[in-house]
């Protein structure tokens, strides 16, 4: 699939949400983070502001769902017509059977780890899921630093999907600018989210198109 950059809402103007997605068309996805105040420390949207987003986003939706209980929420997402959703490692009781309702409903099924949460626990799981979220913050904010303390886990997250031969992405949230975008890359990472990077810059596209140039050119050939 190749890089593919995936901006986030979080860093956008919430009362003009149509433009704001219309700002980000030349984007692959556009990244959704939901926070439902326990898991995380912010509050932000829920179902009937991912159902108004779906309707009128140029790009296909990925569903970031920093909540507890996704168990009983997440399908709701994927039933909303987002074409990714990602729950939380920490936070799921069945992470199998939540991601085979997810792809039953339809999308793409993502797990995401907070700093402290490895990934070796859940490598056996990598046939279930098309996706693993490594965040590179601790998730709850926007514009914070990112966490280069992260990327042995990107790393060590690619070598084991290559080593199971699937086809399993690895998205990086948190931090990723112009600045660290390539050391992401370089460790491994194939879908980067980017909020302030992108809706902080005068001109979203050029920035899009800057961090997707920027990320393939760290990229490594497969099997490199
Ligand atoms: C943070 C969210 C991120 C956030 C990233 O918990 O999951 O998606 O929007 O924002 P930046 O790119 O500004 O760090
Ligand atoms: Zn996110």
């Amino acid at each position: 699939m190749g890089v593919q950059i995936s901006p986030s809402l979080l860093s956008s103007d919430f009362v003009n949400l149509e433009s704001e997605l219309a700002r980000i068309a030349d984007a692959d996805w556009a990244h959704v983070d939901v926070m439902d105040n326990h898991f995380v420390p912010n509050l932000t949207l829920g179902l009937p502001v991912v159902e108004r987003i779906v309707a009128v986003s140029p790009v296909p939706v990925d569903c970031h769902l920093m909540i507890d209980g996704p168990d009983r929420w997440a399908p709701g997402y994927a039933e909303a017509g987002a074409r990714n959703v990602t729950f939380h490692a920490e936070a799921a009781d069945a992470p199998v059977r939540l991601a085979r309702e997810v792809r039953r409903l339809g999308a793409r099924a993502g797990l995401a780890l907070r700093p402290a949460t490895p990934v070796e626990p859940f490598v056996d799981l990598l046939p279930e899921v098309d996706m693993i979220l490594v965040m590179t913050v601790e998730p709850g904010f926007g514009g914070q630093e990112f966490l280069d303390v992260c990327l042995p886990k990107v790393r060590r997250a690619r070598q084991a999907i290559s080593a199971s031969g699937l086809d399993v992405w690895v998205q990086v949230d948190g931090g990723v600018s112009a600045e660290t975008i390539e050391r992401c890359a370089e460790a491994g990472a194939d879908v980067f989210v980017a909020g302030s990077a992108v809706y902080g810059a005068e001109d979203a596209s050029k920035q899009i198109a800057n961090l997707r140039s920027l990320a393939e050119g760290a990229t490594h050939a497969p099997g490199v």
